[in-house]
């Protein structure tokens, strides 16, 4: 039986065995996932544990995406250039780096009919997360990028010709009443908070959140009553971890899952958690 887990700390609330058992069971594939705290200075042992075949594959979640690679014997250019692995893979001896979180984002724009080529697209937040984010959506041809971030230093970390960052203090002068605004800050994730004045939502605006824990947070509540058109980051956490499952297991697993049978199951799981 083939042994998958996900590091990360904190963990407890993590879907990702459910979503990955439940793929397992459906296709009759011999292996399980759990999930495992890891404090930073036991990232050795699990990569030891990767080597001598107690785990096959893992998935690497907050804090330990940029930590990680520094443990490895490559890593994926895009997962380089994103500065952030979510996933190893065993290649032969090789323990190999790879990022699946902008695709997440790729296929949720994909599904959704939302095609920010030629466009602007508002970006809160510059950690780990808007890394992937940014880099999804350069390479769907977007025309601009304006960073949001509390910590103005940070966004202008990934300054380029096409990021432009800006304090989260200044989006009034930024947001309009049709702009693509993705959240990748926590902001929303613990409270009823939003990281954004609701009084800048609009009607015709498309909010996306990569948070899918609560379902709707404050600023997808409110955009939603007020009509804007809002995703949550369900689709995007599904998609990036059946990329993992095909990088693993070398097939075409995402093929052959039932896509709304499985978030529905995930829907549910997030209701009992409340
Ligand atoms: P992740 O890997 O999930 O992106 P991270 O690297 O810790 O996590 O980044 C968290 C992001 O959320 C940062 O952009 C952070 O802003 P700062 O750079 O100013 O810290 C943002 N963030 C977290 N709490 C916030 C808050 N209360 N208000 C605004 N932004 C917040």
């Amino acid at each position: 039986m083939k042994k998958f887990a996900v590091i990360g700390n904190p963990i407890k609330h993590s879907l990702s065995p459910a979503l990955h058992n439940w793929v397992f069971k459906s296709l009759g594939i011999d292996a399980e996932y759990e999930k495992k705290r890891v404090f930073q200075n036991q990232l050795a042992g699990i990569i030891s544990d990767l080597h001598c075949g107690k785990l096959d594959g893992i998935n690497v979640t907050i804090p330990h995406k940029g930590n990680i690679m520094q443990y490895l014997d490559e890593i994926n250019p895009r997962a380089k250039s994103i500065g952030a692995v979510n996933l190893i893979i065993k290649n032969g001896n090789k323990l190999v780096g790879n990022n699946t979180d902008w695709f997440g984002l790729t296929m949720t724009l994909k599904k959704n009919g939302i095609d920010p080529s030629g466009k602007e697209v508002i970006v809160l937040g510059a950690g780990g997360a808007a890394r992937s984010i940014i880099f999804a959506i350069k390479q769907s041809g977007v025309k601009k990028i304006v960073l949001l971030n509390r910590t103005l230093q940070k966004a202008e970390k990934l300054q380029d010709e096409i990021v432009f960052p800006s304090s989260l203090e200044d989006s009034v002068m930024v947001i309009k009443n049709d702009s693509i605004i993705i959240n990748t800050t926590s902001v929303g994730m613990q409270s009823e908070q939003s990281p954004l004045d609701l009084g800048l939502l609009h009607e015709n605006q498309i909010l996306i959140d990569v948070i899918y824990t609560p379902f709707e947070t404050a600023i997808l509540k409110f955009g939603k009553k007020i009509g804007a058109k809002t995703l949550n980051g369900l689709d995007m956490f599904i998609y990036q971890a059946l990329a993992s499952m095909d990088l693993w297991f070398g097939e075409d697993i995402s093929m052959q899952v039932n896509f709304p049978h499985l978030k529905t199951y995930l829907e549910n799981k997030l209701c009992l958690q409340k």
